[in-house]
């Protein structure tokens, strides 16, 4: 039973119960409701917009130090996956921040969290001043972590990705002192602090900065060659290991390979690098902050069945909250973590409302819903590069994290795809590099059928004037 739903005579409690609270939280709820009913397809621009809006762009682009990626300003109101730009313009929502807005745009229970929110007496929750919210919310996080008994015990709440990466970093090299080397995948993203920097594989993120930590790299698993590639990597380890003895503290593992262009691992290929890996003393440590709540089970370390093997997970983006979830074996001491922020009001009961509201209505499981709507848009994306041979090479990733690679894979056709069906309606972004990616990350609570075939017409519709243009 959540805190806040006790009986405790507190005023804080009656002010929750105040029927005024109620009637106005009616209100806003119906307001809102009824608005964000107006928007329900896509739309282009007001022309009278167009300029005042180019104005905001610009200004923008100067005040942050750079362009936006996208032309992109939202209005402030949404429904489900159809989100209001500033210039009067509607986009189908199929990237959502990279995977941040799990129910979409004015959802009524994510506006209703904002209310409880906005009546709580702080706007953040941090070291010295946690509040029943930050409670719930670990509470339910933990409840979900632990669903097939996983033994993760802790669960410490931060901001951002990076930083609850970096709190995992921090608390594998403490438990493994004076181990200081990390071990993890070709194409892997980690985030861009100085130590992720790092981790993650990319030159240009490092661009200019020190080397923080040691980092090797080990190949992924290889949807084509199964038992190759799981052989090439447990020999990986194993050089590593032998090359370093004792110089690990840490395998870093994303189970799905996000940033990288969605490509799975699988349970086998998980479980035999593991085993070599804990034979070198490793802790393993799960990046879920892509794929937490897009596979059949909430994280993808249940998706792979590997509960008895993590000792420390992250996640983040569709939680709004970021969390560091660890076995009580890697408890760290104190003062190794703590901030002055772990996250705000909204942000936490939102994501309470978002990841119970996933495994209450049916995403989950080998038939679950994340499940379906893959499916239905995977069949749609088989069915264009039908009509279009060579235009959309799978894989196709997992579950609620679909991609493809266009035509060719180069970065300029990809770009040119997203571009094409940013301007048509349809939100989607890239991933990866050699070859590049389109990826989407729809919002999976409001996602229905039909918004997936709308966006398949539109991605078919730009296909098509690309493969009449080559
Ligand atoms: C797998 C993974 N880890 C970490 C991060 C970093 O998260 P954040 O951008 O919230 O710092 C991301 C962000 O894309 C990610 O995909």
């Amino acid at each position: 039973m959540s805190t806040t739903q006790q009986s405790t005579g507190l005023v804080a409690e009656a002010l929750r119960n105040d029927p005024r609270v109620a009637e106005a939280k009616r209100l806003l709820l119906e307001a809102v409701g009824e608005h964000a009913a107006k928007i329900n397809d896509v739309k282009t621009a007001s022309p009278e917009l167009a300029d005042p809006y180019q104005n905001l762009l610009d200004e923008y682009g100067q005040m942050r130090g750079g362009n936006l990626y996208f032309p992109y300003l939202a209005s402030g109101i949404g429904n489900g996956p159809f989100v209001e730009l500033a210039n009067g313009s509607v986009k189908l929502d199929f990237i959502t921040g990279i995977g941040v807005h799990g129910f979409g745009h004015s959802d009524p229970r994510i506006v209703e969290a904002g209310i409880d929110a906005a009546l709580n007496d702080t706007v953040m929750h941090g070291n010295l001043q946690q509040g029943t919210i930050s409670y719930d919310f670990v509470k339910s996080m933990l409840a979900i972590a632990n669903q097939s008994n996983a033994g993760l015990d802790h669960c410490f709440l931060t901001t951002s990705g990076a930083m609850a990466n970096e709190n995992a970093l921090k608390i594998a090299f403490q438990k493994h002192a004076p181990a200081t080397r990390t071990l993890t995948f070709e194409k892997c993203f980690a985030g861009r602090t100085l130590a992720l920097a790092q981790v993650t594989d990319k030159a240009k993120y490092r661009d200019g900065i020190p080397k923080a930590i040691d980092v090797d790299l080990i190949p992924f698993f290889d949807h084509e060659d199964p038992q190759g590639s799981t052989r090439r990597c447990v020999q990986a380890i194993r050089h590593h290991a032998h090359r370093f003895p004792g110089q690990y503290a840490n395998l870093w593992l994303e189970l799905v390979q996000g940033e990288g262009g969605y490509y799975p691992g699988s349970k086998d290929f998980f479980r035999a690098i593991i085993t070599e890996a804990k034979k070198h003393d490793m802790a393993i440590i799960a990046d879920e902050v892509q794929s937490f709540s897009r596979t059949t089970r909430p994280f993808a370390f249940q998706h792979f069945e590997l509960d008895d093997l993590v000792d420390i997970v992250t996640v983040g983006k569709i939680t709004q909250v970021c969390c560091t979830i660890y076995r009580d074996s890697y408890k760290p001491r104190p003062g190794l973590i703590s901030q002055t922020f772990t996250g705000s009001s909204w942000a936490m009961l939102a994501g309470k409302a978002i990841i119970e509201g996933l495994v209450d209505s049916g995403h989950y499981g080998p038939e679950g819903r994340n499940v379906k709507l893959h499916d239905q848009f995977v069949a749609g994306i088989k069915r264009i590069e039908e009509k279009f041979p060579g235009s959309l090479k799978g894989p196709y990733g997992i579950g609620g994290m679909v991609a493809f690679t266009p035509f060719k894979g180069s970065f300029e056709e990809a770009k040119d795809l997203v571009m094409k069906m940013y301007h048509r309606g349809l939100l989607s972004f890239m991933a990866g590099g050699n070859p590049t990616r389109v990826r989407f990350l729809m919002p999976l609570g409001c996602t229905t059928e039909a918004h997936i075939d709308q966006a398949l017409q539109i991605l078919e519709t730009c296909v098509g004037e690309m493969a009449a243009s080559a």
